[in-house]
């Protein structure tokens, strides 16, 4: 169960917006923060300012002791074996980058074929383009069927020896479909490829066991589960890691430089060039224990309900298209929909008079929208915090859109 004072502990939710009381349900965008974290990053600042790995003095060893802490527990929150298979990074699209640039160079030759599908954000589309491109690789994509759910038999037809790697989202951004993880890593395993999953709209919202989805790479970002912006990580198998070579060069990466030539630390400082993003990376684990406190299945099965609440709803609104399943256990807190007519930043900019935010456009998957047919939609996307009353408002700010922008009767001409 989610406490019912949850909301008291995130202290933008008491805020306004345009003079209406902020309805947030763009939480697939980034999620709001509590308190606890806020001041765990003034902490930071006020008390143990100082770069890790570096300084031996008391404050920079507390803050190398805490960023590693931090490592320690992001790795146990999606039961990784060890804290060395988790690498820092800005983001999950920094995380996928990492290993297009990384694993990908070196693991990826002519004529071989990368598996995606067209459900992808484009932060797990365009690093395996630019990939394919300088590698004349081949990138093949799985369809969804018409309730936004993967076509499992047209991804086995997809497969071969040529397969690398298959990538994919855990859940998706924009239809909320959650994918079969194990099932997927297993063909693919068959077919000898290795499996990346873009966890950045699963991390936040349900358990998560890297172990047990059994695949190999995982990338997540903090930003959406109650952390900081820009701190996110790539975890991998360590074999996986230990034999890729760097991403990044330049300070603390390295184990000796010569002029000519130099040696890498272990993972995961082989991937950490520079001063990393100490403060979030820091912080990210208080937004954990946050998270803990609750708990993740508590968590999920909060989003089920207000999910099903929502479709259902919705689907009284008039001239309202919602995309994705009905299957609840197959989806996820996020409802995107089109108004027949109205063009999503309308609705958007309608909403947002009334004080509730939600996100319009192409949610950075501009070919699932094609497949959908529509250049965009209207969505909204809930956390432990969204409520019924949420929704609720959502549905009376729908019924405003649609009195801005309902057909208005011809002027009737003098007589
Ligand atoms: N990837 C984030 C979203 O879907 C930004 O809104």
């Amino acid at each position: 169960m989610i406490p019912a004072n949850v909301r008291d502990n995130f202290p933008i939710l008491k805020q306004k917006m345009n003079g209406k009381p902020l309805i947030y349900l763009d939480s697939a965008a980034t999620s709001q923060k509590p308190k606890r974290v806020i001041e765990a990053l003034v902490r930071y600042y006020q008390e143990y300012n100082a770069n890790v790995h570096r300084g031996i003095y008391r404050i920079a060893e507390e803050a190398t002791q805490r960023y590693e802490a931090s490592r320690a527990k992001v790795a146990a929150f999606i039961n990784a074996r060890r804290p060395e298979e988790v690498v820092f990074t800005r983001s999950t699209t920094e995380a996928i980058n990492l290993v297009a640039y990384a694993w990908g160079r070196v693991n990826i030759r002519e004529g071989d074929e990368i598996v995606l599908t067209e459900m992808e954000h484009h932060s797990n589309l365009v690093p395996w383009q630019l990939l394919a491109a300088e590698k004349r690789a081949k990138l093949k994509f799985i369809p969804f069927d018409s309730q936004g759910v993967l076509q499992l038999d047209e991804y086995e037809r997809l497969l071969s020896e040529r397969t690398k790697l298959v990538a994919f989202t855990h859940q998706s951004n924009v239809l909320g479909t959650i994918n079969p993880v194990n099932e997927m890593a297993r063909k693919a395993h068959a077919a000898g490829a290795l499996v990346l999953v873009d966890g950045a709209q699963s991390a936040p919202h349900m358990p998560v066991d890297v172990q047990d989805l059994g695949v190999d790479f995982f990338a997540l970002s903090a930003h959406k589960m109650c952390g900081p912006t820009g701190a996110g990580a790539i975890w991998a198998r360590y074999e996986i890691l230990d034999a890729m070579p760097p991403f990044h060069g330049g300070g603390e990466m390295i184990m000796l430089v010569q002029l000519d030539k130099t040696t890498y630390k272990d993972p995961p400082y082989k991937f950490e060039a520079g001063t990393p993003n100490i403060a979030d990376c820091i912080v990210w684990a208080d937004a954990i224990d946050y998270l803990q406190g609750i708990g993740m299945a508590a968590i999920r099965e909060h989003e089920k309900q207000l999910t099903a609440y929502t479709l259902s709803q919705l689907s009284d609104v008039p001239g309202i298209t919602i995309f994705g399943s009905r299957n609840l256990e197959h989806r996820g807190g996020v409802v995107s929909f089109e108004l027949d007519g109205i063009h999503p930043h309308d609705v958007a900019q309608v909403l947002d008079q009334e004080g509730i935010a939600v996100r319009a456009g192409h949610h950075c998957a501009q070919p699932l929208h094609r497949r959908l047919g529509v250049a965009a939609s209207t969505r909204a996307s809930f956390y432990l915090y969204s409520t019924e009353q949420d929704v609720d408002a959502l549905v009376r700010g729908l019924q405003v859109v649609r009195r801005v922008f309902s057909p208005k009767p011809a002027p009737v001409s003098g007589a």
